[in-house]
């Protein structure tokens, strides 16, 4: 099995082809097109899950292992539980605003663009730095027992979009994710 940290990058890349996707609806959108809201709820749906009940937690149960394990490494890190906070209300707010284009509230075509190119620069921001820093400072000081004790402690991951047994929810964005992948691989 392959070790968190090996899961972590997983993540990232699953993660960053979902911000790809939402980048391309929201180009559409931005033109004046009509972007697959579909698609989009799918993305939204899953970041409000995901990235919450399984992948910030066991990022953060890491650092409190690099924390007790070299501890200089884990200041440069600095503090990932507070980008982590801020980043799940920038998710939320996310939500909240393309809720609002779907109802077809009152919103600025322009003011959503320029808060949902944001959103996905600053979570790109943020897995970039964990990807430089984070992740290889704890491939370097935990040990593979750390790994699975930090594991163990998190429980069961259930990824609903990416694992291979996954729920119906996410069945358009899945296929779609698969299209896209065929037409740039
Ligand atoms: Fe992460």
């Amino acid at each position: 099995m392959a070790d968190i940290i090996e899961t972590i990058h997983q993540d990232h890349a699953n993660l960053a082809k979902l911000l790809d996707a939402a980048e391309r609806q929201l180009t559409l959108f931005d033109a004046g097109e009509r972007p697959d809201y579909e698609i989009i709820q799918g993305i939204v749906e899953y970041g409000l899950n995901y990235p919450d009940l399984y992948h910030h937690p066991m990022e953060d149960a890491i650092l409190r292992r690099l924390r007790a394990r070299d501890p200089a490494a884990a200041k440069a890190v600095g503090d990932l539980e507070s980008e982590h906070k801020a980043l799940k209300a920038a998710t939320q707010r996310f939500a909240a605003a393309v809720e609002d284009v779907l109802q077809e509230t009152e919103v600025s075509r322009d003011s959503f663009v320029a808060m949902a190119r944001d959103f996905i620069a600053r979570y790109r921001a943020h897995m970039g730095k964990e990807e430089e820093v984070f992740l290889p400072a704890a491939a370097r000081a935990l040990s593979a027992s750390d790994l699975a004790e930090v594991e163990a402690e998190m429980g069961r991951r259930e990824d609903p979009l990416f694992d291979a047994d996954t729920s119906e929810r996410f069945e358009a964005l899945r296929k779609k994710l698969m299209e896209w992948s065929r037409e740039s691989p």
